[in-house]
Formats: structure tokens, C-alpha cells, sequence
């Protein structure tokens, strides 16, 4: 009988402990992915609008890639670094810097200091193993971050392989730029910002034509030019790409 009594009384304070929960506002954990590298830091949050703001910044940091992983071949990446006339005392940005290969080349080639940025947690752990095999890690940082919200006030070399929309996207952060700071972009240009150069070679990896683009800061947009459905033909130029994910590169 007693055993029963306790039973029912568990019950009731179960069911009861349910009712309350359901009627009272109580903090939310906020959290939208297993993968610990895109969950935002579990918040506890109580009213209806900070749980929007917090929503919000889980969504920033867990935010899809804005163009698929094509990794630019070692000569394009070689050509590229000549054109930025990368020195000892730059600092480069790679913007989407898949397995770090840019940024590794960089440190190893010219001694500068670098940072490599994406979105894609599998691109940032290559990175950084991209970056313990050829022993930068004095030189080279990866950071796991949306391009779109970055400070590039500090660089003066950045390197792009994205797509012409987001070449323009960027010109608002790259305005910000140090006068003298050079801009390369593999094979894209940048919709209304006129190049210094454009340099076409012939990767002997893939044994197809690739074009290098500089840009020297302060960068100046000109008033129209046509370039209606770029993207619709690069991104048909990433996807008939072969994309060699993972390999570490030892430039
Ligand atoms: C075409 S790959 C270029 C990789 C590398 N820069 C290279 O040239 O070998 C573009 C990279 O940008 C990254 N990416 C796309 N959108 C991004 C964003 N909003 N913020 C940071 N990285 C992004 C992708 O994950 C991908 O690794």
C-alpha cells in the first residue's frame, strides 16, 4: 500500500513538474547542430526578443558556405603571390581558404604572417593539419568565421578564389583596406572595380587556362560595365571542376 502511495505521489509530482514547465516562460538552450565546430555556445535565454537575437547569431555562425571547396592548383597559387608582390612584412588574408593552401604557401615561401578564414568546419581542420605539416603554426593562423563580417582594416595582401558576386559583396570591406594593400583574385573579376592586370597561365596540374586578377587599394568603383550572368557561368565552371578534398598540400 505504501509502495502504491509513493508510486502515485511520484506521478503527481511528475505530471505537476510537466504543467509547470508548459505555463512558465524558463531559459532556452538554443543549439542547432550535433557538430560542436558550427553550435553556437549553448545561451540560456528568458524573453521572446532576446531568444530572436540569440537565433540570429546561431544562424550567422552556422551559415551554409557561399561557394562549394575548389582548391586553386600550386602554380595558379604561385602566380597569384608573384602578382600581390607578397613581402616578409605583409600580412594576407585568404577569404574562404579552403585547405589553407594559400596562406601556407605564403608563410613558407615568404616568411609573412597569414590568416586563413572559412566557414566549413572539414575545410578548417584541413587547414590546420595543412598547417602542422609544414610547421607555420608560428606564421599561419585559421580562423572559422563568415568573410562577410570580417575587419580587414590589418591586411594588406588579400587573396580570393570566390565567385564575381561575392568579389562585389566584399568591395565595403575591401574599401577599408590600407592604401597600397593589393587584391588577387583567382580567375574572377570584380564587377565594376577595374584590375591593374590580368594574367592567364596554364596550370600544369589540371592543364587548364586560369586567370589571376590584381587590384591595387584604395579600389574605385566604376559606374557600369555588363557582366549580367557571371556567376551562372563560373559556378558551372566550379562544378565541372574535379575537387581534390583533404589532400594536404606541401607547397
Ligand atoms: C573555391 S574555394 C577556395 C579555397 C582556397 N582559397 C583556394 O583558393 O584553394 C572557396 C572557399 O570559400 C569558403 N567559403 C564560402 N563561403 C564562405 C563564407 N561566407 N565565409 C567563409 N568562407 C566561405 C568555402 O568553404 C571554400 O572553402
Amino acid at each position: 500500500m505504501k509502495k502504491l502511495f509513493s508510486l502515485m505521489l511520484a506521478f503527481f509530482v511528475f505530471f505537476a513538474g510537466c504543467a509547470e514547465r508548459e505555463s512558465t516562460p524558463v531559459p532556452v538552450i538554443v543549439s542547432v547542430d550535433e557538430d560542436e565546430s558550427l553550435t553556437a555556445p549553448e545561451v540560456a535565454v528568458s524573453g521572446a526578443g532576446e531568444k530572436q537575437e540569440v537565433i540570429e547569431e546561431v544562424e550567422k555562425v552556422a551559415k551554409e558556405p557561399d561557394v562549394i571547396y575548389v582548391p586553386t592548383p600550386n602554380d595558379v597559387v604561385a602566380k597569384m603571390l608573384e602578382l600581390a608582390n607578397v613581402q616578409k612584412d605583409d600580412l594576407l588574408y585568404d577569404l574562404g581558404c579552403g585547405d589553407g593552401r594559400i596562406v601556407v604557401t605564403a608563410a613558407k615561401r615568404f616568411g609573412c604572417k597569414a590568416v586563413g578564414y572559412d566557414i566549413d568546419p572539414q575545410r578548417i581542420k584541413e587547414s590546420l593539419d595543412n598547417v602542422a605539416v609544414n610547421n607555420v603554426g608560428h606564421l599561419v593562423t585559421i580562423e572559422q568565421k563568415d568573410i562577410f563580417t570580417l575587419d580587414l582594416g590589418k591586411a594588406n595582401v588579400i587573396t580570393l578564389y570566390l565567385l564575381p558576386s561575392l568579389n562585389v559583396k566584399l568591395i565595403p570591406q575591401l574599401k577599408k583596406l590600407k592604401p597600397g594593400s593589393r587584391i588577387v583574385s583567382h580567375d574572377f573579376r570584380m564587377k565594376g572595380v577595374k584590375p591593374d592586370k590580368i594574367v592567364e597561365l596554364t596550370s600544369s596540374e589540371d592543364n587548364a587556362q586560369h586567370k589571376v586578377f590584381l587590384w591595387t587599394a584604395p579600389i574605385k568603383k566604376r559606374n557600369k560595365m555588363k557582366q549580367a550572368g557571371d556567376d551562372v557561368v563560373s559556378q558551372a565552371k566550379f562544378e565541372s571542376t574535379p575537387v581534390a578534398i583533404g589532400g594536404l598540400s606541401s607547397p
